[in-house]
């Protein structure tokens, strides 16, 4: 055995133990991290031992290469076997750090709940997405042509008067019914049309208890070849029958500019009669406005006071209790 020899072997058995106290001792897995680099990487202890191998008599290069991959091994063995237990140290400190104390007070947080108006505006376009309906909106600051105009309402028309509203310094308009977005939804499609429109609208109307200055409506329409009074009809009462079950309705004859005939729907809440709804046949001049031909197509429309709604549904005695954020009415729902 040359003198080489012997040091280079004297010199791995020194690196393995050397490295073999490091890793035991490593506290932490970047301390752990530097030692791997420290004894096996590239540049590292063990590549710099072999350095040396070059000088070595080839007949003892086979033993210096086994006992070097031998402390490479030995080295490496327990690397990973210290990195599992720091890893599963770490665990455990963190399962620990985080334990859930089930005995502690909850946080309390008061729970919401839905407003009558919402919840009956979803109820009412449950039923009519049910009957095949599609659900649209529209603004609610309007011009004259939307609101009045392109709804057959003449200029000077007295129709007008029963809605007067709140006019913007612009010349625009809060609109005074959701019956504006029969004009924006004709516009923008072609019959077949069934689509119901929730929305709030704006009237210059003295509060009661069952009028209000601001309000919400849901508008349907149904615009097809072949529709009659009597889909109408129909739609009206399977819709209020889903709302109300068995409650008595009436149908009276009245006037709408945009409707030709047009009728008013009334429900009996507090042994009397209560208007819930307007509707009738969509009027010809409404269908020629959005470029239909009325020769082909009819439709109906109407829409419904979701207050009023909201009243009979739950038997509200008076259309303010829904605006004035009392908790001790609106908790009942
Ligand atoms: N827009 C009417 C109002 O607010 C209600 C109405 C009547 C809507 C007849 C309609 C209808 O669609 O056909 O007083």
């Amino acid at each position: 055995m040359t003198h080489q020899t012997s040091d280079l072997e004297a010199q791995l058995d020194a690196l393995r133990q050397e490295g073999q106290q490091a890793i035991a001792t490593a506290e932490t897995l970047e301390q752990l991290d530097q030692l791997r680099v420290k004894y096996l990487g590239k540049k590292g202890q063990l590549s710099q031992a072999l350095g040396g191998m070059g000088k070595l008599p080839p007949e003892e290069r086979p033993r210096i290469g086994a006992l070097t991959n031998e402390v490479k091994e030995a080295l490496q063995n327990d690397l990973d076997t210290k990195r599992t237990a720091l890893q599963a140290a770490q665990i455990q400190a963190q399962l620990e750090a985080e334990t859930l104390d089930v005995t502690m007070p909850g946080m309390y947080r008061p729970q919401g709940r839905m407003h009558p108006l919402n919840s009956t505006i979803d109820r009412a376009l449950d039923i009519f997405t049910g009957l095949g309906y599609t659900v649209a909106q529209g603004p609610e600051m309007e011009t004259d042509y939307y609101n009045f105009e392109a709804l057959n309402f003449q200029p000077d028309h007295p129709a007008r008067d029963m809605q007067d509203t709140l006019y913007l310094t612009d010349g625009n308009l809060l609109r005074t019914h959701t019956s504006t977005v029969q004009i924006r939804y004709m516009e923008e499609n072609d019959p077949p049309i069934r689509v119901a429109v929730p929305g709030r609208v704006y009237r210059r109307d003295t509060v009661d208890a069952t009028h209000s200055a601001v309000f919400h409506q849901i508008e349907i329409l149904a615009v097809d070849e072949g529709l009659t009074f009597s889909d109408l009809r129909g739609t009206i009462k399977v819709f209020l029958e889903a709302m109300f079950g068995d409650v008595p309705i009436r149908f009276r004859p009245s006037f709408f500019p945009f409707t030709e005939p047009s009728a008013e729907v009334d429900v009996q809440w507090k042994g009397r009669w209560l208007e819930v709804l307007g509707c009738g046949m969509v009027d010809p001049n409404v269908l020629k406005a959005v470029g239909y031909d009325p020769e082909v197509y009819t439709g109906f429309a109407a829409g419904f006071g979701v207050e009023r709604l909201a009243m009979v549904l739950h038997q509200i005695d008076d259309i303010r209790r829904l605006y004035n954020s009392d908790l001790r009415f609106l908790r009942q729902f």
